[in-house]
């Protein structure tokens, strides 16, 4: 493996140059435009390292350099996890952590993988050396909220994966910020040392009580929520569709932003097959479908429609 590190980011620039689409909502008439930060590259990427966190979990360090230099919080990549054609068609995984040279230069992205079906079952046996095509980064990013607004990051399991760069934005922009992170055990809390290095607050769940409180995230978030003092807070949330559902009803109760990047199935990631199709409701409150790979995966979790929500 190649001398590289994981190293905070400085002043990192969320108004990197973008590209202007317009983007169809499924709705005809209805466009609206999307934003990429930077035109999605397709890089054939060396696994450099992989980690093995657990059964089901692992991480793979991917030398996509460019993908890296200009990948924003919150943003993902499409993964050829075969050579054949089984599975046919890419996967989506949240970039989780830029990995930096010892000159702070983004060298390489790593993917926080769960092993859940075929894909992911390739990605949870590669090894050093193995190549795969990597597309991006895709997809809209998170928001970082600036002083004098506190961060609150709420993720479930894996939901883990997109708040690694935005804990890194929000440092940079000296934003207070508190993780709440819940797993069914303490096992299964990966990779806490990340935030604790970036000055980020943890307030950690486990459903059978080995770490943290006893129960689901909204445990300790509640608490946090009756005792918030008068600092405006803006809420993230990544994770199983009912806890996203969760925290944007509190979000909704307590009149605090809140956005929320969705695990949506995709085929193409690029605004193409439609498979990924989310209900949001306008100005007019009406209801219409939008793609999320392309008006998301982050969404403002108040436009969006949870009834019939996947995953
Ligand atoms: C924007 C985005 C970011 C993501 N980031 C990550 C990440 O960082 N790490 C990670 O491990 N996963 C992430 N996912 C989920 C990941 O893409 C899926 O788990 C993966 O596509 C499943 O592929 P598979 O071939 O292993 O499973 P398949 O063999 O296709 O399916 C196996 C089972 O998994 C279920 N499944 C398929 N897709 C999803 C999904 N999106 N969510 C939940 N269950 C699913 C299927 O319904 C089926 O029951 C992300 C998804 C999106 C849309
Ligand atoms: S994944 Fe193809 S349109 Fe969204």
């Amino acid at each position: 493996m190649r001398n590289l590190s994981i190293q905070p980011k400085v002043g990192h620039d969320t108004r990197a140059p973008s590209i202007l689409l317009h983007a169809g909502t499924g709705g005809g008439h209805r466009t609206r435009p999307v934003y990429w930060p930077h035109m999605p590259l397709d890089v054939g990427a060396a696994v450099i390292a992989t980690t093995r966190l657990s059964g089901d979990y692992n991480i793979l360090t991917l030398d996509a350099p460019a993908i890296a230099a200009a990948a924003a919080p919150g943003q993902f990549v499409m993964i050829r996890t075969s050579a054949g054609s089984d599975p046919l068609l890419r996967r989506p995984f949240s970039i989780f952590e830029i990995v930096r040279d010892a000159r702070g230069t983004p060298a390489a992205i790593t993917i926080l993988n769960k092993r859940v079906g075929v894909g992911t079952s390739r990605l949870a046996c590669a090894r050093e050396g193995d190549r795969f095509d990597v597309l991006g980064p895709l997809g809209r990013p998170f928001t970082p909220a600036a002083p004098p607004a506190e961060a609150w990051l709420v993720a479930g399991g894996v939901g883990l994966a997109p708040f690694a760069t935005l804990a890194e934005a929000l440092a940079s922009l000296g934003t207070s910020t508190t993780l709440f992170y819940g797993a069914r055990r303490a096992g299964e809390l990966f990779r806490t040392e990340i935030f604790e290095r970036l000055g980020v607050r943890l307030a950690l769940a486990t459903e059978d009580g080995s770490r943290g409180d006893r129960g689901l995230i909204t445990v300790p978030l509640d608490r946090a929520l009756a005792a918030r003092g008068a600092a405006p807070v803006r809420l993230y949330a990544c994770g199983p569709t009912p806890m996203m559902r969760a925290v944007a009803e509190r979000a909704a109760a307590h009149g605090l932003a809140c956005e929320v990047s969705l695990e949506q199935t995709m085929g193409c990631g690029l605004g193409g097959c439609y498979s990924c199709v989310v209900r949001v409701r306008g100005a007019d409150g009406a209801p219409h479908y939008v793609r999320s790979c392309i008006n998301g995966p982050v969404m403002d979790a108040a436009s969006l429609v949870w009834e019939g929500l996947g995953h």
